[in-house]
């Protein structure tokens, strides 16, 4: 009887025990910063979610800029701005010469992203002196708009392409040095 209380006691304690760790988590990980990453991966939400949004409905209006302009718009006025950040969208075959891949690291990046959609892929440059965080995050085709627009293309050096495919990628810049 006293061996069953005990346990009873320990099981109890054991229990609470449990209970005060899931309640009140040590606060060892206070985030004071956020990190270059996880920057470029937020940069890269909201731009991939405005592009998507953008070229599924606007992009198909007559007189409305293309995604791509758009993009490259925004993209040049948050520079004037002084952002701390820039981006870009690029293919290995693009529609438009000028997204085809400018750097060492955005040839590879485009690869990577086209043979391994879920992943991003993230690295380091130099460019006129200057580091910098590189991440490059795949562009799929994830509505019919993006297919039906990029196959009727006269620029568009494919005909082929289904929903689902990588059409590029976007490429995050964020310097190390200021
Ligand atoms: C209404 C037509 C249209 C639609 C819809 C459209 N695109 Fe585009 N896209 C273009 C044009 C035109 C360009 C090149 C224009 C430029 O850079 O000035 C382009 C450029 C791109 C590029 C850069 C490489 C290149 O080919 O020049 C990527 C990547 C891309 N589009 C992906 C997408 C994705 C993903 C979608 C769907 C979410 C999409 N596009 C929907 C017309 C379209």
């Amino acid at each position: 009887m006293k061996s069953k209380t005990l346990n009873l006691t320990l099981a109890l304690s054991a229990l609470a025990l449990t209970a005060w760790a899931v309640a009140a988590p040590e606060k060892t990980h206070l985030a004071r910063s956020v990190s270059t990453r996880k920057m470029a991966d937020s940069v890269h939400a909201v731009i991939a979610a405005d592009q998507r949004v953008y070229a599924e409905t606007v992009a198909r209006l007559a007189g409305a800029p293309g995604h791509a302009e758009l993009l490259r718009d925004a993209g040049r006025s948050i520079q004037t701005h002084g952002a701390e950040f820039s981006y870009a969208l690029r293919s290995l075959q693009p529609i438009a010469a000028h997204n085809g891949p400018q750097t060492e690291a955005e040839q590879t990046g485009l690869a990577f992203v086209a043979a391994n959609p879920r992943d991003n892929y993230y690295t380091e440059e130099e460019l006129g002196g200057r580091s910098y965080f590189t991440a490059i995050y795949a562009e799929r085709a994830t509505a019919a708009a993006c297919v039906d627009c990029h196959n009727a293309n006269p620029r568009s050096p494919r005909r082929d392409l289904k929903l689902g495919d990588v059409l590029g990628g976007i490429v995050v810049r964020v310097p190390l040095e200021f």
